[in-house]
């Protein structure tokens, strides 16, 4: 599972990336480059808990899609992945009994929440 959130964070800093890197409003580039780097923070804390548990950390991704060519397109996209990464930390939080592993998929599901509440914010700013 940890794994599999792993994954989850390195598509998502990879959209990023080439988000911030292409967008031109620059208010919204900015944004997206802060939460690329929030999303570096959760691959360093998820895959030291891999290392922690005796595992190899999946340093691995699903096939990119990186949305359309519009700035509306991309936000919804990073809104998607947002939404997605919420769904899959509440059910791991669920499935996992380690109290300290829960404490840190919480921790970072809340940021994941942040996350969505900022794009989502600023697709209905620019539509
Ligand atoms: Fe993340
Ligand atoms: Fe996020």
């Amino acid at each position: 599972m940890l794994n599999e959130d792993l994954k989850g964070e390195i598509e998502a800093i990879l959209t990023y990336v080439k988000h911030f890197a292409v967008i031109k409003e620059c208010k919204i580039s900015r944004e997206t480059e802060e939460i690329s780097l929030d999303e570096m923070r959760h691959v360093e804390w998820l895959a030291s808990a891999v290392v922690d548990l005796g595992g190899e950390p999946a340093i691995d991704h699903m096939p990119l899609n990186f949305g359309g060519n519009t700035v509306q397109d991309m936000l919804r996209r990073d809104v998607e992945l947002e939404k997605g990464a919420v769904k899959q930390y509440e059910e791991h939080i669920v499935a996992i009994d380690d109290l300290k592993l829960k404490k840190l998929l919480t921790k970072i599901k809340s940021e994941e929440e942040e996350h969505l509440s900022k794009f989502s914010g600023m697709l209905e700013e620019i539509s």
